[in-house]
């Protein structure tokens, strides 16, 4: 497979687990630290290598892209305050990556996200992160599906293993493990009864994948939740090109979710020298440490 340069990150969706946070701030644009959350997912991907960023947006959410964008004139202002670092930071995510978007014009769901993005992405083959899932610690993440689809010259989607109790919140997937941490995929379930999930590795927000995914969308009925689920679309093509599954390294935080949204500010707060002490000492106050 040729190396992977476009990424498709669908942003479209209503949020509503943030909400009323995000009524009329995308979920995408909630800070986590000093930064919006979509940041981190883009700068996982200039990490690894890919040049083009496609966001899937919808009327609300014309504010990422402007964050991708110059602002000339908060430059302005802070060249001529002196404050050089922050215009310096200001300056460094506008020139990032390439930045297109595509309308979806209804919320149909992730595949149906997807599919709204066939034109720009051509005939090669390319990333998905999803907008809200964040990965981070050693090898960037789309990175580390991307180096297997490579050498393997397969569809590649990233797993991680969670609690037997949360895998009805999730793609499941039913593999053989083929060498470490890398499985042949023979079943996938979107969101299945705990009872019936064939394993506990769960699909994250990261995907490598053949341009032949977008005839498999074209193909998908309304599944689980009355959306075009990609992962319908997954299991299509894994039964007939073969996919591979990566257990991906690193932690993961799901900013659409509250608790691990909360968590990854209280993380990226402690990277911070500046902060570490300070927050520690406050957060001493009102927990208590075993
Ligand atoms: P989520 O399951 O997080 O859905 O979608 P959501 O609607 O945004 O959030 P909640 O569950 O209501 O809080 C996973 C990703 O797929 C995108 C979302 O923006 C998110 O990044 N998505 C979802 C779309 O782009 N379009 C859709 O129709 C649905």
């Amino acid at each position: 497979m040729d190396a992977v340069k476009k990424v498709v990150i669908p942003v479209a969706g209503w949020g509503t687990r943030s909400l009323p946070a995000s009524k009329n701030i995308p979920k995408e644009m909630l800070p986590i630290y000093n930064k919006p959350v979509i940041q981190y997912v883009v700068e996982e991907a200039q990490r690894s290598g890919i040049e083009d960023v496609i966001f899937v947006t919808n009327r609300d959410k014309s504010v990422i892209e402007d964050h991708f964008d110059y602002n000339l004139q908060l430059e302005g202002v802070l060249e001529r305050a002196g404050k050089l670092d922050k215009l310096k930071l200001i300056r460094e995510v506008a020139e990032m990556v390439n930045i297109m978007s595509v309308r979806q014009k209804k919320q149909l769901g992730l595949g149906h996200a997807v599919l709204c993005a066939r034109d720009l992405v051509g005939n090669s083959p390319f990333a998905i992160m999803v907008g809200d899932d964040l990965m981070f610690g050693g090898v960037p993440g789309i990175k580390q599906l991307m180096d297997v689809a490579v050498a393997e010259n397969m569809s590649v989607v990233g797993v991680m293993e969670v609690p037997a109790d949360k895998v009805d919140k999730y793609g499941i997937i039913d593999g053989d493990e083929i060498s470490p941490g890398v499985y042949r995929v023979n079943n996938l379930v979107e969101k299945p009864e705990r009872s019936k999930a064939p394993s506990r590795l769960a699909i994250v927000g990261r995907y490598v994948l053949k341009p032949e995914i977008f005839d498999f969308l074209k193909q998908v009925k309304p599944g689980h939740g009355g959306e075009i689920q990609l992962t319908d679309a997954l299991q299509g093509m894994a039964t007939s090109q073969g996919m591979l599954a990566v257990r991906m390294s690193g932690m993961r935080f799901d900013a659409g979710d509250w608790a691990e949204y909360l968590t990854a500010n209280i993380y990226f707060g402690l990277q911070e020298e500046s902060l570490r002490y300070e927050l520690l000492d406050k957060l001493k106050n009102f927990v208590q440490f075993k």
